[in-house]
């Protein structure tokens, strides 16, 4: 996790930091800072350290536990006039959160100043070795170390003192540092991490991802694995880290505008990703569902169709909401009308350490909105290693797993800001429907009447999210009885039972209330037991399915036993009508795209629970959007 940035050019660098790091906050925001080499003498005093009698000037640090705005309203009393800065936002790792863990951290001396995403693992070691070398050492944070290691190398060159740093660091990291006798380069490596730089005209900017650069470029270069990048105003190298030789690095055009990364108008993030839901959908239609009856994925290739087309199983791999994504794909690709291939969803983090019996015949498929998170990255390499075909289901272009597995298919959500995921999630079902239509087509289980069906109704879908959008009542009026509850259930059955989860955890995610997701046939197992009057349980109980009736039976259990019935079910379905308390409509639709429709109000019922609760919507405590660490 966390956010890092760094900026040399001509304009003011700490203004471009600190709005860099707003764009960033949602990767991390426990405590944030920045670091600058003013170009003047700075008298504020400063948390900065006195360097050792150099004529260059000593570096001006900032930092502040808590959000960037903290931050901001610090450095708004005054600042230097710097032209290169580098800043960081935290997600605590090692250390509390706090000023004096926040980054940026400098060396022994003062020489350089170092931000960092990821984990110095073999930090322990590398700590007592350097205090028995004299470091004396400020906060508990492994990024400390790292500066402390750097500078220890370092002779008046940054680049060689990182890469001789790098060869000692076990771990995954991005780094990014700047040093006191160096005014005019910023040097940055990566191991894992993500690191982006953005060309500008006789500027450069480094940063996590381009949500922070859109203001000032759209051109951007990716970086890869022990990369080593040196920046100054005029020029970009890129090495590799053991190596002197110049890389020639692609440069990247990139569609997102600053707009599609803001608020739009909305109170929240999470409301307008979850308005922008039918259009999200339309353009994944437009893209994929070409004609009436063909569905096209442009980033097969013929190789990759064939080895599908004989596929023996595939595998989903993912995290949190994407593995619910993952767990209706299971559903998606065994279902008789569709695919009918064996399907198996797994969390990243279970799959990486297990010792799946997956042949070279098996496919996997990596769903991540991030691209970027920890243990799916590590499935796919995992997977890789085996020979397996990888596909990323991913919506960050140009994100780490998008750029590794064999075959990336774009989910196209745009920017997900909310940290509670809700247009990524439509879009990898809607993709995922979609694709097991085409693997239906390909492995010709599927004809084509039958898929002109399919593609007619998926192209209803966006207008029945809109639906679902004007139509809030039941929602407002669930959420103002039930906010002050502190423990909610959701039941599902088939297509329905990862929405369950998904239902649940939404709720918990941006609430805090305690929420669980069951297969609703499990009821009886357990969890009945928790039903009284008091007991708030939402049931997905869509018309069009195979379980509905067994879905019914559960419903009227619980009534039974005067549990609080909210329920969603299919427009006029008078017989759970009489059975709930509220209950929040979807339009009818097929049983393959019912996950599409009951995870919509779901959405909404979390969000306005958040928000009666007055919740941090968009940033929940402990959380952060892209989990880069394991
Ligand atoms: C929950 C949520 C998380 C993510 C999970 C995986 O709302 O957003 O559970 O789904 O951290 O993240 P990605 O999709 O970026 O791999």
């Amino acid at each position: 996790m966390c956010g890092i940035i760094g900026y040399i050019g001509k304009r003011k660098a700490i203004p471009i930091l600190i709005q860099g790091l707003e764009r960033l906050e949602y990767r991390g925001y426990d405590s944030a800072g920045v670091a600058c080499l003013p170009i003047a003498k700075f008298d504020r005093s400063t948390d900065g350290q006195e360097g050792s009698g150099s004529i260059h000037p000593r570096f001006c640090v900032y930092k502040e536990r808590g959000k960037i705005a903290q931050l901001k309203s610090r450095i708004n009393h005054g600042f230097p006039d710097a032209h290169i800065g580098i800043g960081h936002t935290r997600w605590a790792t090692h250390g509390a959160p706090s000023k004096v863990n926040a980054h940026p951290h400098l060396g022994p001396r003062g020489q350089i100043a170092l931000v960092h995403n990821g984990i110095v693992e073999n930090y322990d070691e590398l700590k007592s070795e350097l205090k028995r070398k004299g470091s004396r050492f400020k906060s508990e944070t492994d990024t400390e170390v790292a500066a402390h290691l750097i500078e220890s190398y370092y002779h008046g060159d940054l680049a060689q003192a990182m890469r001789l740093a790098a060869k000692r660091i076990k771990g995954f990291f991005a780094f990014v540092a700047i040093a006191r006798s160096e005014p005019g380069r910023i040097c940055a490596l990566k191991r894992s991490n993500p690191l982006v730089v953005g060309i500008g005209r006789g500027e450069h900017f480094i940063a996590s991802d381009v949500s922070a650069l859109l203001s000032y470029t759209k051109n951007v270069i990716y970086l890869e694995d022990n990369e080593l990048v040196e920046l100054k105003s005029d020029s970009i190298r890129v090495t590799r880290i053991g190596s002197r030789k110049r890389l020639k690095k692609k440069v990247s055009r990139v569609d997102w505008s600053v707009e599609e990364a803001q608020k739009g108008g909305f109170r929240h993030f999470m409301l307008k990703e979850i308005y922008e839901q039918p259009r999200v959908l339309e353009e994944i239609l437009e893209k994929r569902a070409v004609g009436k009856n063909t569905i096209e994925f442009d980033t097969i290739s013929a190789k990759i169709q064939s080895r599908l087309k004989h596929t023996d199983k595939i595998y989903m791999v993912s995290c949190g909401t994407a593995y619910h994504a993952g767990l209706v794909g299971d559903y998606l690709f065994e279902d008789e009308q569709l695919a009918r291939i064996p399907a198996e969803a797994h969390v990243s983090s279970e799959f990486r350490y297990s010792a799946p019996l997956i042949g070279r015949n098996d496919a996997a498929i990596f769903i991540t909105q991030s691209g970027e998170t920890a243990d799916t990255l590590a499935a796919l390499r995992q997977a890789k290693k085996r020979g397996v075909l990888t596909i990323g289901i991913v919506n960050v272009v140009g994100s780490t797993i998008a750029r590794e597995a064999d075959a990336v298919i774009y989910t196209h959500a745009g920017p997900e800001i909310g940290v509670a995921s809700t247009k990524a999630y439509l879009a990898q079902l809607m993709t995922l429907s979609l694709l097991s239509a085409y693997l239906g087509v390909l492995r010709g289980r599927l004809s084509k009447s039958q898929l002109e069906k399919f593609v007619r109704e998926a192209k209803q879908l966006p207008r029945k999210v809109s639906e679902i959008l004007q139509n809030q009542s039941a929602i407002d009026q669930a959420a103002r009885a039930l906010y002050r509850k502190g423990h909610f259930l959701y039941l599902g059955r088939g297509y329905n039972f990862p929405n369950a989860l998904e239902g649940a955890l939404k709720l918990k995610e941006i609430t805090y209330a305690h929420a669980h997701g069951y297969a609703a046939g499990e009821m009886k197992h357990g969890p009945i037991a928790l039903i009284d009057s008091e007991q708030p349980v939402v049931c997905l109980a869509p018309r069009k399915s195979r379980t509905y009736d067994k879905m019914l039976s559960n419903i009227e259990e619980i009534h039974a036993r005067q549990g609080i019935i909210i329920s969603i079910a299919t427009e006029n379905d008078q017989m759970i009508k009489r059975r709930s308390r509220f209950i929040f409509w979807i339009p009818n639709t097929l049983e393959q795209f019912s996950p599409i429709l009951t995870a919509v109000p779901l959405q909404l019922f979390a969000y306005k629970v958040a928000v009666l609760n007055c919740r941090d919507v968009d940033q929940p405590r402990n959380l952060a959007k892209s989990v880069t660490v394991e």
